[in-house]
C-alpha cells in the first residue's frame, strides 16, 4: 500500500519514473535491491518516517541521487552531494573518447579539468590499469567528493587532485608537468538560461558547475587560452560541449592553433564531444 501511495504523489509532482522511484526510495530505507520491493513490502515505523524525509525531498524536485547520496556513471556507483554536478549519462561519452584515446595512444598521464565528483578521471583510472591522472577543481567540497570516489575505486595512489581555478595563471606553474591528453566537461549553460533549467538542475547541481557566462562559452575561452602550455606537442583535448556550440568551440580552438580532429555525437544525435590536437 505504501509503495502504491509514494507512485502516486511522485506522479502527481509529474516526475518522470514514478515506478522506480518509489521502489529506488523504499529500497533505501530497507536496505533492498530496488527489485526485492514490491507493493507487499512493509515497513517499520522508524522506516516509514525515512521514507516520508525522502519523499518530502523528491516532491520538492531534488534529485533521486542527491538525496540517496550516490548515482551510477559508467560501470561504477558514485559518491554524490549538493556540491557536485550529477554525473550524467550524456557524458559517457566523453570518458569512451577518452578512454579510446588513452589505449590507442598508451598515455600514462592525463589531466581532467574541472573533475567535480570524479565519475570521468576515476572511471578512466579504473579501466586503465597504471594509467596516472590530475583532476582540478575550484570547489574543495567537490574535491572531498571525488577524493571519497577515489578511495571507493581503489584508485587514489594513482590521482591528484588540485583545488585551483583554472583562471589561475599560477596552475600551469603548480603542475610543472605537460600531458599527452587533457580533457574537460567545463560549465557551458548560458548564464541568462539557467533559471528555464528543471528545478532538479537549477536548484540542487552547483552554480559553478552549470554556468558558462554570457555566451556559455567563457570556460572554453579560458581553456584554449592556456591549454597549448599543459599540452606536449601533438597532445590531444577533448571536450564535452552543449547543444548547438560546436562551431563556436571549433572558431575558439582553431584560432589558439588546435587541430579540430574528431567530432562525436550523442544518443539524441546532439554533437557532443569535440576532439583537438595540438597543431
Ligand atoms: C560541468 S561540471 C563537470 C564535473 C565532472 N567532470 C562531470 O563531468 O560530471 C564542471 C566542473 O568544473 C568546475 N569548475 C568551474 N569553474 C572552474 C574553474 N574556473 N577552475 C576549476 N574548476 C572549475 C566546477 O566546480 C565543476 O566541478
Amino acid at each position: 500500500m505504501i509503495y502504491e501511495s509514494v507512485i502516486e504523489q511522485l506522479s502527481r509532482r509529474g516526475i518522470d519514473s514514478p515506478r522506480l522511484e518509489a521502489r529506488m526510495l523504499i529500497a533505501a530505507v530497507k536496505n533492498l535491491e530496488p527489485s526485492q520491493v514490491s507493493r507487499d513490502t512493509e515497513l517499520s515505523n522508524q522506516e516509514l518516517q525515512r521514507l516520508e524525509q525522502y519523499l518530502q525531498r523528491r516532491l520538492a524536485h531534488e534529485p533521486i541521487d542527491k538525496i540517496l547520496g550516490q548515482k551510477e556513471f559508467y560501470k561504477y556507483q558514485f559518491f554524490v552531494s549538493s556540491n557536485v554536478l550529477s554525473p550524467r549519462c550524456d557524458t559517457e561519452l566523453l570518458l569512451e573518447t577518452v578512454l579510446d584515446l588513452v589505449r590507442k595512444k598508451c598515455f600514462s598521464r592525463v589531466l581532467e579539468l574541472g573533475v567535480g565528483s570524479g565519475c570521468v578521471l576515476l572511471s578512466l583510472l579504473k579501466e586503465v590499469e597504471h594509467l596516472e591522472g590530475v583532476g582540478v577543481d575550484i570547489s574543495p567540497k567537490a574535491l572531498e567528493i571525488c577524493a571519497k570516489n577515489a578511495e571507493r575505486l581503489a584508485v587514489e595512489k594513482r590521482c591528484q587532485l588540485l583545488c585551483q581555478s583554472w583562471t589561475n595563471t599560477d596552475l600551469i606553474h603548480t603542475i610543472s608537468q605537460k600531458f599527452d591528453l587533457v580533457f574537460s566537461n567545463p560549465p557551458y549553460i548560458v548564464s541568462a538560461d539557467i533559471h528555464q533549467l528543471e528545478p532538479e538542475v537549477k536548484n540542487f547541481d552547483p552554480l559553478v558547475a552549470l554556468d558558462g557566462g554570457k555566451d556559455g562559452l567563457d570556460c572554453y575561452r579560458q581553456i584554449a587560452g592556456f591549454a597549448p602550455e599543459l599540452l606536449n606537442d601533438c597532445g590531444y583535448i577533448v571536450l564535452e560541449i552543449g547543444k548547438g556550440q560546436a562551431q563556436d568551440v571549433r572558431t575558439i580552438f582553431e584560432s589558439q592553433s588546435f587541430r579540430h580532429i574528431n567530432t562525436f555525437k550523442d544518443l539524441s544525435e546532439i554533437e557532443r564531444v569535440l576532439v583537438f590536437q595540438k597543431a
